[in-house]
């Protein structure tokens, strides 16, 4: 009976043994394979980045790349939520709840912010950009870089410029292939002077609208018709509405992205060296992807939709081009005249 206590005993003993010795895997952290993301949850810095377009377009798709590299760079101290297609706020509230900060990125197209950056107005100027290389060499030049700085003001700091495509016409009343189709017909336009003026010489009524009212103004026949980029007019099912499109590429349809101020300077100097290399990584990405993605787009709308399709000859060109010139006269401030110059001699 003794000896049966005894063994009993030690048993137990040894069992407690082994049970606090496993145990403490458990409850000392140092035994754990480090987890950057876990530890630092609760310090872990959030950007709220609100966009107004579908994921599946060149913005949406920069801004779930630039979360991913962000998150990527910092180890996880950094977490981008990306906000599509206007479910936080919409293009015409976006800016307010940045500059209040209530979300901490934006993307809107620069002719969205020309009331408070004037100058940004001439890269809304028909016909001012060449090619797809030529954007890209203003977008990430001197000129863009002249640009982001005129930005940094009002809670507001410049971090790049995306692109997303040449613009093109649309209507559902007649194609519009000489400036004197576009004659009383109304389009819905994103706001800015140069695009609202530009419809005014044609002799058409510009008609301003947030993106997400454009489908319905054209469902409802509040407007004719409208501009925008093939990934935008594709992405929100604009082509099934209209029954004319014309491939003028007369303007072109740029972001510029930014974040606000106080939060930017609240970020460690080291955080911020990733945050700007994953826009620059980004940036490279969508002057190449946003291409390709306008390209495939007007395939899928050519294929899928009866919509009629022209492109602009050269002599039309020519026809549209004499009909915008005075609008590159209305620029009679110096800064803007040097704008003007530098982007068209820029190779
Ligand atoms: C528009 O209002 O048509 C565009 O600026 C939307 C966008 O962000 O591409």
């Amino acid at each position: 009976m003794k000896w049966y206590i005894l063994s009993s005993c030690l048993i137990l003993s040894l069992l407690i043994i082994f049970v606090m010795n496993s145990t403490e895997v458990f409850f000392d952290r140092s035994k754990i394979p480090a987890d950057d993301e876990q530890k630092g949850l609760k310090d872990q810095v959030v950007i709220r980045f609100s966009h107004v377009v579908a994921e599946n377009t060149p913005k949406g798709l920069a801004a779930q790349k630039f979360a991913e590299l962000v998150q990527k760079k910092t180890h996880g101290k950094v977490r981008v939520e990306v906000y599509p297609n206007g479910i936080l706020y919409s293009d015409t509230d976006e800016l307010k709840a940045l500059q209040d900060g209530k979300i901490q990125m934006i993307a809107p197209s620069y002719s969205k912010l020309t009331d408070i950056v004037p100058s940004l107005e001439v890269l809304d100027l028909p016909f001012i950009f060449r090619d797809d290389r030529h954007v890209k060499a203003i977008f990430t030049g001197q000129v863009g870089r002249q640009l982001l700085g005129m930005v940094d003001q009002q809670q507001i700091k410049g971090m790049a410029f995306w692109s997303n495509g040449f613009k093109q016409m649309t209507s559902s009343q007649t194609p519009l292939i000489h400036p004197s189709d576009f004659k009383g017909q109304s389009f819905r336009v994103m706001p800015g002077k140069v695009i609202t003026e530009q419809f005014n010489l044609l002799h058409a009524k510009p008609v301003v609208t947030s993106f997400n009212e454009v489908y319905q103004s054209l469902e409802n026949h509040k407007v004719d018709g409208q501009e925008n980029s093939i990934s935008n007019i594709y992405s929100k099912r604009i082509y099934k509405l209209q029954k004319y499109m014309t491939i003028s590429n007369h303007g072109y349809l740029g972001y510029i992205v930014i974040i606000n101020q106080k939060f930017w300077k609240s970020l460690p100097p080291e955080i911020q060296d990733e945050i700007q290399n994953a826009m620059e990584e980004t940036t490279v990405w969508i002057l190449h992807e946003s291409t390709k993605m306008n390209t495939i787009q007007l395939k899928e709308i050519k294929d899928s939709s009866p919509i009629q399709i022209h492109s602009l000859s050269n002599d039309e060109k020519k026809e549209w081009m004499k009909v915008f010139h005075p609008l590159y006269r209305d620029f009679n401030d110096e800064k803007s005249n040097d704008l003007i110059k530098k982007i068209q001699n820029t190779k």
